[in-house]
């Protein structure tokens, strides 16, 4: 006779209780309800809306996203509703969605990220705040806010002071030390990581001499990238970096979870996968379920950070 055990999948990490660890990533799910009808969203752990800012933006010139090798350029240039265009049009549906609701942001100025954290922080329905720090900051020449460490600090502590809920920092893996800015944001009173957004590329069409995206160079995501994301993942978890991490980049399978797992994930981010098999998130969540049964272990919490090296 067979006996089936049960798997528990459930994990509290970054502030919140999670009924599984499979959440989608930021601007790869738009607000939940374009995918409705497309994956069980009361089956995942969590879902991360598009990145908010202060006032609706539009984005940039089309062509702004490209397929590459075993990945996507894309330059969409953060197109959103804006916080009053979230609060009256999108907030209602996902109060009710039946999943946790990870309310990604930013600014273009150090002040409209604090003001855009206030004003989401305060929001019913709203569970928890992620943090895009991967926009250039125009007043240091355009270099994106995150690759700073002390910007950085001053940044997530600024907005640490007005935003009452879950604060979790998406970091940008365009910087040479990881570890640093990890570090910055916990000294700053994060209360979590996303690790991480897309890297800087392009890619160019031979036969007109143009870039293939309007915006020249755009972010890598997808498949290709989930490497390196590991890599930044295990880093910051080795270092002792006292926060927990969102694994992003590349995930398209149970597997690929796991792996995000043992190198110190808590919980991880479906992204580019999402256009590829809109139902992937919800049916990640059965399979890893399987595999975690496949590991000879009967909780989820047993896998974090079980890498085994040396
Ligand atoms: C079309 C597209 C739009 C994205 N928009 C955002 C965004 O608004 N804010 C953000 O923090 N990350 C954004 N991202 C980054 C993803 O959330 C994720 O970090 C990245 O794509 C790596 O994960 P993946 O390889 O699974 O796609 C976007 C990615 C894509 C492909």
């Amino acid at each position: 006779m067979s006996v089936v055990t049960s798997i528990n999948l459930s994990i509290t990490t970054g502030g919140l209780s999670f009924q599984n660890p499979v959440l989608t990533a930021s601007g790869t799910f738009g607000y939940g309800s374009e995918f409705e009808s497309l994956t069980d969203l009361s089956s995942i752990g969590g879902l991360v809306t598009k990145g908010i800012s202060p006032k609706p933006r539009f984005g940039n010139a089309t062509p702004r996203i490209c397929e590459t090798a075993s990945g996507m350029l894309n330059s969409i240039g953060l197109e959103n509703v804006g916080i009053e265009g979230f609060r009256n049009d999108k907030l209602p549906y996902l109060s009710r969605c039946g999943t946790r609701v990870i309310v990604n942001f930013f600014g273009v100025t150090f002040d409209d990220y604090v003001s855009c954290g206030a004003s989401l922080s305060a929001m019913d329905g709203v569970d928890a705040l992620e943090m895009n720090v991967s926009c250039p900051n125009i007043k240091a020449g355009g270099i994106e806010f995150g690759t700073d460490p002390r910007v950085l600090g001053d940044l997530v502590r600024a907005c640490r002071k007005v935003v009452t809920k879950p604060l979790w920092i998406k970091l940008t893996p365009n910087t040479s030390d990881i570890v640093a800015l990890a570090k910055a944001c916990a000294d700053a009173g994060a209360d979590g990581l996303s690790i991480m957004n897309t890297i800087t590329g392009m890619a160019i069409d031979v036969r007109t001499r143009r870039p293939r995206i309007a915006t020249t160079f755009g972010g890598l995501s997808g498949p290709a990238i989930k490497p390196i994301a590991l890599r930044m993942v295990h880093q910051v978890h080795r270092a002792g970096v006292p926060l927990p991490i969102s694994g992003i980049g590349g995930i398209q399978d149970a597997t690929d979870i796991l792996e995000f797992l043992l190198a110190g994930a808590s919980t991880v981010q479906i992204g580019t996968q999402n256009f590829i098999d809109p139902n992937c998130a919800g049916r990640l969540v059965g399979e890893l379920r399987d595999a975690v049964r496949a590991q000879g272990v009967t909780d989820i919490r047993e896998v974090i950070g079980a890498l085994k090296t040396g």
